[in-house]
């Protein structure tokens, strides 16, 4: 397990405990950026593989635990679709900044960071703001917590 992962808060809902790994993922990619412009590419290939397997694992626990749960809980399924659709679009970036990683192109990484950087703002907003909390909202504080438990307990 990474340093990352070693030692995180104890959260009390979806809410906290998924806006605390976009913190986590925020501050992943931020440190590859400055390798990266450092010239240390090895060490960015380190840095960019966890934030990789962070981010994939934080996409899926979404689309294969949260997403059916707020579907079910709130009759809703616009707002998945839409956030499912970014994900496809955040996968892409993902590939494209591992080519730009991998070929040893700053200026390409930078330029394939900001976009990726771009989609995740608006989009880990949008979750933050309106899918996480009503989801939290929609069940009762045993299942809430059972729910957290569930999400942290996910494997990369
Ligand atoms: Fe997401
Ligand atoms: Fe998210």
């Amino acid at each position: 397990m990474s340093a990352d992962t070693a030692n995180p808060p104890s959260f009390s809902s979806v809410t906290s405990y998924l806006e605390w790994d976009h913190r986590r993922l925020d501050n992943l990619l931020e440190s590859t950026r400055a390798l990266v412009l450092l010239g240390h590419f090895s060490a960015a290939v380190t840095s960019y593989g966890q934030f990789l397997k962070g981010l994939t694992r934080h996409i899926r626990i979404e689309e294969e635990i949260l997403f059916p749960i707020f579907e079910e809980h709130t009759g809703h399924s616009g707002p998945t679709q839409v956030m499912h659709h970014e994900h496809q679009l955040i996968h892409g970036a993902l590939s494209a900044i591992g080519e730009a990683i991998d070929s040893q192109d700053p200026r390409r990484f930078e330029a394939e960071q900001r976009g990726l950087v771009h989609i995740l703002s608006a989009h880990n907003m949008k979750e933050e703001h309106v899918l996480y909390p009503m989801t939290d909202e929609s069940m009762s504080s045993s299942a809430r917590a059972e729910l957290v438990a569930r999400l942290e307990g996910e494997p990369e």
